[in-house]
């Protein structure tokens, strides 16, 4: 009998509990596995006093479980980043923004200590690029952002609403990513792109993917 994702989401969700026993401030991500996350701190709450949010969407699901929630302003540092990812490689490098907020889970994962990424195991792949890679651009550039792409050898598709911070998404369909880092840095030089949804240059710390014999717990790494 095949376990269903969501199950997978939550026992990856639940595995993340043990990591926070002595935690009193959280950075939370955004999706349906962190979704699962919030529901599991506000039962169980542990030493958490707040959270700082990656999205309005957590921020307000956080309240909701009695969760206080503060700016990253507020921290001077945040111990732990909990947040799920798209796609996400043995190097624990992500596509992430499938939700639409990872400029802010970029902010949050750079700001963290330990990045801990939780996925049920769909997740996991050899390459990153299957998943079409988001990109936040600021309105204005559109459509210089999408000449730009589309002579990286993708296809750009802007996606529809604006994000948290009021730009909005390019899709790039297509994309064949030889070297995630280096287009990582090369799509952040584009002039009016806030954030790429590679995350490479801060990678997850712990990979805690769930599969149908139980969450395996998997640190980076170093492939040739
Ligand atoms: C949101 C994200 C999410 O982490 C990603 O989309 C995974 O979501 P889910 O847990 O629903 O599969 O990057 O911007």
């Amino acid at each position: 009998m095949s376990i269903s994702q969501n199950h997978l989401k939550h026992i990856a969700a639940e595995a993340a509990l043990a990591y926070l026993s002595n935690i009193e401030i959280i950075g939370i991500g955004t999706g349906t596995t962190v979704n699962f996350l919030i529901d599991l701190i506000g039962k169980n709450r542990k030493k958490i006093k707040a959270a700082v949010a990656s999205s309005i969407v957590s921020a307000e699901k956080l309240k909701q479980q009695g969760i206080k929630v503060i700016d990253l302003d507020s921290v001077s540092e945040l111990p732990i980043y909990v947040d799920g990812a798209d796609e996400i490689n043995l190097r624990l490098q992500m596509i992430k923004g499938g939700g639409g907020a990872l400029t802010r889970e970029k902010i949050l994962a750079s700001a963290s200590q330990k990045f801990i990424c939780i996925a049920d195991h769909s997740k996991l792949v050899e390459r990153l690029g299957s998943f079409p890679l988001p990109v936040e651009v600021i309105p204005m550039a559109r459509n210089y952002v999408t000449r730009k792409i589309s002579a990286l050898g993708g296809q750009p598709m802007t996606r529809k609403g604006i994000t948290d911070n009021g730009n909005i998404i390019i899709d790039i369909h297509n994309l064949n990513i030889q070297n995630p880092s280096e287009l990582e840095a090369e799509i952040n030089q584009i002039a009016g792109v806030v954030c790429c949804g590679l995350f490479t240059q801060r990678p997850a710390d712990i990979l805690l993917l769930a599969t149908e014999t139980g969450v395996k717990t998997l640190f980076p790494r170093n492939q040739s």
